[in-house]
């Protein structure tokens, strides 16, 4: 059965003739055969669907080795530290966070417990692959990592993990708030949207919760990442020190809700080319929504995971160094080329209505963790 049958006969099954949004997405990009993440298919980079700030170059995981290891100097080290990446891709990122490690902080690769978490087989085969030279463990879930270590310390990240976790899709119809479902036009052939009432509770009290900062317009959509939530809570509970960062696209609220995203922020990315027809051909495409990072510091806060600070990623990493690693070359080099590269990368990731600007990063900390390390102290501004 393929994914779309698969899909249909889910719908076929339900009471409803239809399933949620967020059934929907997850068969699309996580079903263990046909989903887009689970397909050996290149996804990240120039023969891929999409960039990332790591596929860009290595000077992105050069300047997070640098603030990981600032980071990791604050915590005292008489009980195992951690680095744990979840949703690593390709691993080219903690391939250059560890290279810059091996440049720079000598011995903290053979100190530090790494640890990759990654749900897509394909992806973690390309991971075991890149970082065959590092001791790296692989783990499919935090939980599984919880259960094996009393009480996580170090540093947990990720880059654009959050956005590709599934989500619900409401609207608000004039007078009451409506759930998006997937059902199947036998007429046309095709999946469709419809709308039925609030399937539970939960999204029911994340809507009151953003209700005054959303413009009460007919139509006016809001995805609602309730596993983005779940995953902050969860890390929260099975960390004891250490800071959380996660880098990814998103808004806080009063940016989120604004008439211009009146139809959600929900995009689909094949060969480079954005779309926001989820329900065509799925298991082909990425399916992303941008990230409410007032709710993952309102989940984090919930339980005593603070945060630290919340910076576009220019300043982050202008805060980290990046500038620092700006190169001058002059025609006669031979290197001009790699030089010149390398400094156009630069300014890839920290320019304005770029990289630079649309990703953000929010660092949350727990127990022993100081204001005064790397990324977070303001160098700069831009
Ligand atoms: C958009 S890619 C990001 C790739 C990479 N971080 C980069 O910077 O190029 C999202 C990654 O998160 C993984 N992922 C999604 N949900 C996950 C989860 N709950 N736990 C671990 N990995 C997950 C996907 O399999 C995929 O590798």
């Amino acid at each position: 059965m393929d994914l779309l049958e698969t899909i249909k006969s889910k719908i076929t099954q339900s009471n409803e003739r239809s399933i949620s949004f967020y059934e929907y997405m997850n068969l699309a990009l996580y079903d263990p055969t046909y989903g887009y993440y689970s397909r050996a298919k290149k996804k990240v980079g120039k023969d891929g669907d999409f960039y990332t700030s790591s596929s860009v170059g290595p000077v992105f995981g050069e300047v997070l080795g640098d603030i990981f290891a600032d980071m990791l100097q604050t915590l005292t080290p008489e009980e195992p530290l951690y680095l744990v990446e979840f949703g690593g891709g390709t691993g080219g990122l903690m391939a250059d966070i560890l290279e810059e490690w091996k440049r720079k902080s000598p011995g903290l690769i053979e100190r530090i417990r790494l640890v990759m978490i990654e749900k897509s087989s394909y992806h973690r085969a390309l991971q075991e692959q890149k970082l065959r030279a590092f001791p790296v463990q692989w783990l499919d879930s935090w939980e599984s990592l919880c259960f094996s270590a009393s009480g996580i310390r170090g540093i947990i990240y990720s880059n654009e993990l959050l956005d590709a976790f599934p989500v619900y899709i409401t609207e608000w119809t004039g007078t009451e708030w409506v759930e998006i479902r997937v059902a199947w036009n036998e007429e046309e052939r095709r999946l469709e949207e419809v709308r039925s009432k609030l399937a539970h509770a939960e999204l029911e009290s994340y809507l009151g919760n953003e209700d005054i900062h959303i413009p009460k317009k007919q139509g006016f959509r809001v995805e609602i990442n309730l596993d983005a939530g779940k995953w902050v809570e969860a890390i929260s509970e099975g960390f004891t020190h250490g800071y959380l960062v996660t880098i990814d696209y998103g808004f806080l609220r009063p940016e989120l809700y604004i008439p211009a995203r009146s139809n959600g922020t929900l995009m689909c990315y094949r060969q480079h080319i954005a779309s926001d027809d989820p329900l065509v051909d799925p298991g082909e495409k990425d399916i992303t929504t941008h990230l409410n990072f007032s709710f993952l510091i309102e989940k984090g806060e919930e339980t005593n995971l603070n945060q630290l600070g919340y910076y576009n990623q220019s300043q982050f990493l202008i805060n980290g160094g990046i500038l620092s690693k700006l190169q001058s070359h002059d025609e006669t080099d031979p290197f001009q080329g790699i030089v010149s590269k390398r400094n156009r990368t630069i300014r890839q990731l920290i320019m304005p209505g770029g990289m630079g600007e649309t990703f953000k990063v929010l660092v949350q900390g727990k127990g022993e963790v100081n204001r005064q390390v790397l990324g977070l102290k303001q160098q700069g501004w831009v």
